[in-house]
């Protein structure tokens, strides 16, 4: 039987603005590209989530989530292979592509390397000093704290009921990880970065830089998780979703599965991959595209 043309897909994280799709559309040519210029599909996935990355309406690099302090931002990024091979990076600073560091990391011994362990590693593989904060990420903040405090621990559902600010809490509340999932025509590969999710302390880590979490590769295809972080990790999300993959579930199945599986004031998205087809969704809506080669040509 012949090999799939080779694919990929690209989502700008869960409860991202479905009208952003250009974000993820053009990751996944940016992706493609690199697959088609022989590099494979690991470069492919990096590539595409770098340059979601460098998208300032998205939640990674360039546009990521401040801390709590209104000041810090600390990042996390992964990548894997179907060959098993993980590089991570968490709670990384002033970097400009934490997916960069992350594919470095995974060629040394290591598979996570954190903080200022992450950063110097990064300087001096020649990555130099860069803030990612937007305008975009201070108001999200304000908003946020704002709505929250004094007012204990509000689900999503509450906000949106509650909610009396002229931004779109979508807006105010702004979106997760991105990701991305390749297949080269002989193999599967994906990668992640977040800025975490907002109201969060310094040091904190989510489900991204943890294997299984939020990304989880095999050759049966990949699967890429995005939304809350302590409830992906605590389920081992990508692992176990990929586990239903290689059961027998289509990526649409998938992708159904794991909605369910969290609770419902979860926020969480997911995007498969397998040699049988390609899916997404999210519970809060997400931008997110997959294209073949062939349909690119
Ligand atoms: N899903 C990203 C995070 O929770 O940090």
């Amino acid at each position: 039987m012949p090999k799939p043309a080779p694919a990929i897909v690209c989502h700008a994280g869960s409860a991202s603005n479905p009208a952003h799709v250009d974000g993820p559309t053009l990751a996944c040519t940016r992706g493609l590209e690199s697959i088609r210029d022989g590099l494979g599909a690991l470069a492919g996935a990096v590539t595409a989530t770098r340059s979601l990355e460098d998208d300032p309406r998205f939640n990674a690099g360039t546009g990521s989530n401040l801390r709590l302090d209104g000041e810090t931002i600390q990042m996390d990024a992964s990548c894997m292979t179907a060959g098993g091979e993980f590089g991570a990076v968490a709670a990384i600073e002033r970097v400009k592509n934490p997916v960069e560091v992350a594919h470095l990391v995974l060629s040394t011994p290591h598979i996570l390397l954190v903080g200022d362990g992450a950063r110097t590693f990064a300087r001096r593989r020649g990555f130099g000093d860069f803030d990612p904060t937007t305008q975009g990420a201070r108001d999200r903040l304000e908003e946020v704290t704002a709505a929250s405090v004094g007012l204990g621990e509000w689900t999503r559902e509450d906000l949106e009921r509650a909610w009396n600010f002229e931004t779109p809490l979508r807006e105010a509340l702004g979106s997760d990880t991105v990701g991305s999932v390749t297949w080269d025509g002989e193999g599967f590969a994906g990668a992640l970065s977040s800025g975490g999710t907002t109201t969060v302390l310094r040091g904190r880590v989510g489900d991204v830089p943890l294997p299984g979490c939020g990304l989880y590769v095999g050759e049966h295809g990949a699967v890429a998780a995005t939304g809350d972080g302590e409830y992906i990790a605590r389920a081992l999300l990508a692992y176990r979703a990929y586990c239903e993959l290689e059961g027998g579930r289509t990526p649409g199945q998938v992708v159904e599965w794991a909605l369910d599986l969290l609770a419902v004031k979860v926020d969480v998205g997911l995007i498969v991959i397998s040699r049988g087809g390609f899916a997404g969704g999210s519970r809060h809506g997400m931008a997110w595209h997959g294209q073949t080669m062939e349909a690119q040509s």
